[in-house]
């Protein structure tokens, strides 16, 4: 069952919205629209999609997603296709789902056969009624596709099934024609007919007007079912609702032949915002989006519409600045909506604000006063096009608390040059500033890179301290991840102290520098510490 929205909860869910008021302006004459189905065809158009191929469990997990989503009638197939087919088929139609599972039949006895005994009940079945498709594709008159239409009909009501009829490439075929065809199937006792826009070739006022003329002649819902190949399909979905369609045809994340059909998200997220229809579960969009994204294997832009990893994503200052204090400033719904999340993406465009919102979401309590710090090292690692993830943000906040903390350095790395590779010795060179102001330039070899540099700068500073403990790690995946070292270092000629020192950065070198540096410098003001003492 489906769950019934209370005009109480329906009341929140407009609130999360901030849609134009034109919008309502300009929909004043038009009927109001009340029931709409969802004809959910991910698993058949949907997987007809070049680079798909579901096995039996990927449509098992796929259906139950859209079931939970709340689709009215699942097309889970092409019964006829194969025998696996039929069988994953007959699987579905066990299920006892929500959803009428439903199995694609060309107009012909034998496919509606396959798939009425697949158990599924209901039959969407179709023949095409374009000159161009009847003369290069059929070889068929048009009163022979008349003929095959109803007799496909008649011959699937027999079989006990609900059945949709569908005028396959219906936006380029006559109007007169179609009329007659659907008039027919209409006496024959067809449960819906759909009007698909097969090559996505319509614009919307178009479409608006097939529908309006279709709905004047028949009794029967009309339903639609609209290819993007022009990017129109779900503008040409919501003018056939307009114009009195009441079954939505569409696909999960947008998929299926060529570029896809209309996306059921999107249509789903528009009646609600701007005609006021509940459909599915709103709630369950992101939910589902992801698991048609991960069990078929199919990408998506980051910024398709509605569940594109995008949609609620911002990284301009002025933008995050905006939402932070109203998000309907830069967003038309709350993520809640569809069950996502909003995300601050720290990047080159960020402001101090990005930052700041950033830092608060992560619960990370960051000093003002070192905000500039903290800006100019975001700055410096983006400008490369990196993307600072939430954990690295929060290691590079804690790095500067940790610096500040540590107090002043009196040792200053002023220069660093590391040669390595295959069958060279990794060599290291470094420029260093003595607390009493004296300059040295020293080089070392070593087993790799680090190595090299630590021993270099051992050589220049002090060679009774030793490497106690040396720890790397990368603070997120990626082969631009960046990372966090922390060395431990022992001053054999101070009481064997331990020094500690940590760093964050990109490159492991450098950072293994930084961190033995802070520690070097921790090492020396206690040394100049005790001096004082004595
Ligand atoms: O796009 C189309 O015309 C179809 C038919 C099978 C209805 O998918
Ligand atoms: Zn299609």
């Amino acid at each position: 069952m489906k769950t019934q929205q209370t005009s109480e909860s329906a009341k929140k869910l407009e609130e999360m919205f901030a849609i134009s008021p034109y919008n309502q302006l300009a929909l004043s004459g038009v009927a109001p629209i009340k029931d709409i189905k969802i004809f959910d065809t991910t698993l058949r158009d949907g997987e007809q999609a070049p680079g798909i191929a579901l096995s039996p469990d990927d449509k098992i997990r796929i259906a139950q997603a859209l079931d939970s989503l709340g689709v009215d009638i699942i097309e889970a197939g092409f019964a006829a296709s194969s025998d696996i087919e039929q069988s994953i088929l007959k699987q579905l139609a066990g299920m006892k789902l929500n959803a009428k599972v439903c199995s694609l039949a060309r107009a012909m006895p034998a496919d509606i056969d396959k798939a009425v005994d697949s158990g599924v009940d209901y039959i969407h079945t179709f023949i095409a009624t374009s000159d161009l498709h009847m003369k290069y594709k059929l070889k068929m008159t048009p009163e022979q596709v008349k003929e095959k239409a109803v007799a496909a009909v008649e011959y699937a009501k027999s079989r006990g099934v609900e059945v949709q009829f569908s005028c396959e490439d219906a936006t380029r075929s006559n109007m007169d024609f179609m009329k007659e065809v659907l008039l027919a199937v209409q006496d024959a006792g067809v449960d819906s007919v759909n009007i698909p826009d097969t090559v996505g070739v319509i614009i919307p006022r178009a479409m608006g007007h097939m529908i309006a003329e279709l709905r004047k002649v028949l009794k029967v819902p009309i339903s639609v079912h609209c290819h993007n190949d022009m990017g129109l399909a779900v503008a040409n979905t919501l003018a056939a609702v307009e114009n009195g369609a009441s079954i939505c045809h569409g696909c999960m994340n947008g998929i299926g032949e060529r570029t896809g059909n209309a996306a059921l998200e999107e249509v789903a997220v528009n009646l609600f915002a701007n005609y006021g229809v509940q459909t599915v579960d709103l709630s369950k969009i992101a939910e589902t989006s992801d698991i048609v994204r991960r069990v078929t294997g199919f990408g998506m832009a980051a910024n398709k519409p509605v569940v594109g990893r995008n949609a609620f994503a911002h990284e301009s200052g002025i933008h995050v600045h905006g939402i932070m204090n109203n998000t309907a400033t830069y967003e038309p719904f709350l993520p809640e909506v569809i069950g996502a999340k909003r995300h601050i993406v720290i990047g080159k465009l960020s402001g101090s604000h990005s930052v700041e919102g950033k830092l608060e979401e992560l619960g990370v309590k960051f000093p003002a006063e070192h905000m500039p710090e903290l800006m100019e090292t975001v700055k410096q690692l983006s400008i490369t096009g990196k993307e600072i993830s939430d954990p690295e943000l929060v290691a590079l906040a804690e790095n500067i608390m940790w610096k500040k903390q540590a107090g002043n350095r009196t040792v200053a790395l002023n220069e660093l040059t590391v040669v390595t590779g295959r069958s060279t010795t990794a060599t290291a060179t470094v420029g260093i500033t003595k607390p009493d102001g004296s300059k040295i330039k020293v080089a070392e070899i070593g087993v790799g890179p680090v190595n090299a540099a630590v021993n270099a700068i051992r050589k220049a500073v002090n060679q009774n301290i030793t490497m106690e403990e040396y720890r790397l790690s990368a603070i997120t995946g990626g082969s631009d991840a960046m990372c966090e070292v922390a060395v431990t270092l022992k001053n054999v000629q101070n009481d064997e102290a331990l020094s500690f020192g940590r760093a964050v950065g990109p490159d492991i070198v450098e950072t293994s520098v930084e961190a033995t540096m802070a520690a070097i410098n921790r090492d020396f003001s206690r040394v100049a510490i005790r001096k004082k003492e004595c």
